[in-house]
Parts: structure tokens; sequence; C-alpha cells
């Protein structure tokens, strides 16, 4: 490596490009820290001498923007031969991903998955001293993954951490059980270790990551719940607001409610997949609750936190979804008023149950369902969104507006508000009268 970056006479330059979720995020970071001790310096673009894609697969659409992204990576390797291009992530544990990679892109140089992060420094090495693409892929065990990793955090004063991995749910028409494992939590232990780190080198803001927090702690040896957790992690010192994602409606305790209606840290937002409303699809999706369960749950979060911004996922179009199934998502959405949504199109994911039941949906449908149903979700949370104004609330400053002489924050239920401030207020705590709102973020003025 040395060799070639005296031969170009610059220092070698690597660019990590994220697809998908916070745990890949947070595992780019991972894989930034490696190739920074490695001597590779950050580029903001991908024409670099190291490219690595940090794959998702959850939905098809995730694949294509893949591959269709290798075809100008390529183009970039044709001018500069010594680039090495690296693959990983959750597409990567599919066995034919890996036998189209090899076919149809021989010009990439490394692929791994998800469990072996930890062996990309050699994998590195290996693929540079080898002319044939290095491919190294590990199955579902989360056991033994190493935690120790150098990190490039992107944000000094915020930071992800992983409490659990994998995920045991299976959910009819997901596939990240099949490629990111069976679910593992780390001990609190290690987890309070590695936030009091984190707060010792400036981080003010963490997100607990897992696929299913509430179910946090179930199965370690001492088990401990994830309200627990939270209570533990609230108690160190330098750590001002605690976030978390993703929790499963099924497993929300109301230890967990009443920890965070009575926490000052713990952030006033809840992701709260929905997926469907009709009880008839969540249980053929495997969700095991049902319309009236989830209504119910998001009752009694509202009652004890009046000021939570609740957030979830839908998925239009599953395999015999009618529109009565569909009228009933849409009851839900009304009923609970989201603050926000993502909403996705059913995809067909080979290998999951859903992928072979009868009355798949025809796109057409689909689409006209998925286009009412965003409707509905714009029109809730716009009557939701102005509802602090006049107030004076916590913005943590994260960044500065492209508008000169603004910066930008969030709200502990994660609204965005853009005030007036430089540079120096990145990082901090402010109080910030919320002065009016358009769309979904606030303007506002410092206290
Ligand atoms: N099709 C569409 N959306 C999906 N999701 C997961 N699998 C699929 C699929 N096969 C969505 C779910 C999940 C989010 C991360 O992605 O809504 O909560
Ligand atoms: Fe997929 Fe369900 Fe696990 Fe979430 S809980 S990762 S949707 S299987």
């Amino acid at each position: 490596m040395d060799a070639a970056s005296a031969r170009l006479s610059r220092p070698l330059t690597y660019h990590v490009t994220t697809f998908g979720c916070q745990m890949n995020a947070n595992d780019s970071e991972k894989l930034s820290g490696i190739l920074e001790v490695m001597g590779y310096e950050y580029t903001e673009t991908e024409d670099a001498d190291f490219v690595i894609y940090n794959t998702c697969t959850v939905r098809e659409n995730a694949d294509l923007k893949v591959y269709g992204r290798l075809g100008r990576l390529n183009g970039y390797k044709k001018k500069n031969p010594g680039m090495v291009i690296g693959l990983c992530g959750c597409m990567m544990q599919q066995p034919e991903v890996v036998e189209k990679i090899k076919k149809n892109y021989p010009f990439v140089d490394l692929v791994f998955g998800t469990h072996n992060i930890s062996d990309f420094a050699a994998l590195t090495e290996k693929a540079l001293d080898d002319n044939v693409m290095t491919v190294s892929l590990l199955d579902g065990d989360n056991s033994g993954l190493i935690e120790d990793l150098p990190r490039k955090r992107k944000f000094v004063f915020k930071s992800g951490v992983n409490i659990m991995y994998g995920c045991n749910n299976f959910c009819t028409y997901c596939i990240v059980p099949y490629v990111r494992g069976r679910e593992y939590s780390r001990t609190p232990g290690d987890i309070i270790e590695e936030i009091k780190r984190l707060s010792d080198d400036g981080v003010k803001e963490i997100m607990l990551l897992g696929q299913n927090v509430n179910s946090y702690g179930k199965t370690l040896d001492e088990p401990v719940s994830f309200a627990s957790l939270l209570r533990r992690a609230e108690e160190i010192d330098g750590i001002e607001r605690i976030r978390f994602m993703t929790s499963h409606p099924k497993d929300l305790s109301d230890e967990l409610i009443e920890t965070m209606a009575s926490s000052e840290k713990i952030c006033d937002h809840l992701h709260l997949p929905l997926q469907s409303g009709s009880t008839e699809i969540l249980r053929k999706m495997n969700r095991r609750y049902t319309k009236e369960s989830y209504l119910e749950l998001a009752g009694k979060i509202r009652e004890a936190m009046p000021d939570i911004s609740l957030t979830t996922d839908i998925i239009v179009g599953f395999p015999g979804e009618t529109e009565e199934d569909f009228a009933e998502t849409l009851d839900v959405v009304d009923r609970v008023g989201f603050d926000s949504a993502f909403t996705f199109l059913y995809s067909k994911r080979t290998g999951t149950p859903a992928a072979t039941m009868e009355k798949q949906v025809s796109e057409d449908v689909m689409h006209e369902r998925f286009d009412r149903l965003l409707e509905l979700v714009h029109e809730r949370a716009t009557e939701r969104s102005g509802r602090l104004t006049g107030r004076t609330m916590k913005v943590l400053v994260e960044e500065t507006n492209r508008e000169p002489g603004l910066v930008t924050g969030r709200l502990s239920n994660n609204f965005t508000v853009h005030l007036e401030g430089d540079e120096s207020l990145i990082g901090q705590i402010v109080d910030v009268e919320l002065t009016e709102c358009r769309g979904f973020y606030y303007f506002g003025k410092l206290k």
C-alpha cells in the first residue's frame, strides 16, 4: 500500500457508500475507521483508490441500485487500474448474489458479509496481493463478533451503539433473519463500557441499535430488560440524549413506557412499525399483534407521553391484501396520526415464505393503494406538525445549513429545526423558541 501511495506521489483515498439502515451506517463507520488505520484518506467522491459499497437487500430496489452503480465504478477503475472495489453488507450474504457478481462484475476485488467486518483489514491485504476476486462469507452466528474495532464517526457529538445483532422474528416478507442471522444481545457491561468511552470522547447523543430492541437481553445468561439497559445508560454523565431503533410492537413493555415517560434523557420519539392495519394480513405476516392491540399500545404511549412523536413503517400490497384489508391500514393511520411514516411497496424476496404465497397483488393495485396511503399519511402528519409552535425546546445543533447564517438541529422528538447561528453551535444543546412551522420542520430563535 505504501508502495502504491509512493508511486502515485499522493495519499491513497477511500470512499464508503452506505445503502439501507442505521445498522449499516454504523458498520460503515467501522469500515472507515479500519481504512484510516490502514493509511487511506477520506474523499467525498467514489472516484477513489478504495471504494466500498455497504449494501442492503431488504427490498429488490436496493439490490438493483447497487448493480446499477457498479457500472460507474468500473468506469473509474478503467482510469485508475489500481483502484480496489469492495462489496459488503446484507446483499452479499446471499449465494446467488455472489454468483452474479463473480459472473457479471469481475472487476470487483473483494466481497464479504455482515459477520466478518473484523477481518476487513486482512481481507484487504489478500485482495491487494491476489489478482482474483477475494470472497469471504460467514454464516449467521452473531455471538463471535469482535466489538472493539476502530471507528470514524461521522458526527463527533452523536453515535450509534449496537446492542444486539440479528433477528429471530421471521416476519414472512422479510429477508433480514436469513442474512443477519440469529438474534444475539451484547452484555449490558460491554454496552455501558462503550457508551462511557463515547461520552469521554465528546458524544452527547447515542442511538441504541437492534432489529428488535424490545427483545434485548432475553437470551443473555443473566436476562435483563431493554428498559433496565436504558436506565443504566441514563446514569452515564455526559450522555444527554438516548434514542433507539427499532421497536417491535409485540414486545414493547409497560416497563419501557414508564421508563421513557419518567426519563429526562430518553428522547420523545418511538418508531413503531405497523406494517399493516389488517389483523388478517398481520397474521399472514407473522407479526404477532392485532389491529386492536396496536391501537391500544399507541394510545397508551400517547397517554403517558403526550408530546411524543410516533413514526412507523407500512407495507402496501402484501400477498392477499384486499381492499378491505387496505382500508384497515388507512383506518389505523387515521386514528393514530403518525408524525411520519415510511411507506413501502411490498417487494418479493426469494426464500421468504411470502414470496410463494398465493394472490400476489398486481403492480397497478399496489401503486394505487400506495398513493392513497401516502396522501393520508401526509394529511395527518401535517395536522400534527405545527403543534409545538410557540414553545421553547431543546435543540441539539448538528450542522450548518446550506442557507448562510443558519444552522440545523433536532428536537428530542426528532423534528428538524433551523435557526440563526454559526458553526460554534454545532454539537451544543441549546434552548430554542419554535417560531414557525413550515411543512415538516421548524424555524426557531435561540433563547
Ligand atoms: N417489501 C417491502 N418492505 C419491506 N420491509 C421489509 N421487508 C420488506 C419487503 N419484502 C420494510 C418493513 C420494515 C422496513 C425496514 O422495511 O416495513 O420495517
Ligand atoms: Fe424483518 Fe420482522 Fe426482524 Fe424487523 S422484526 S428485521 S421486519 S423479520
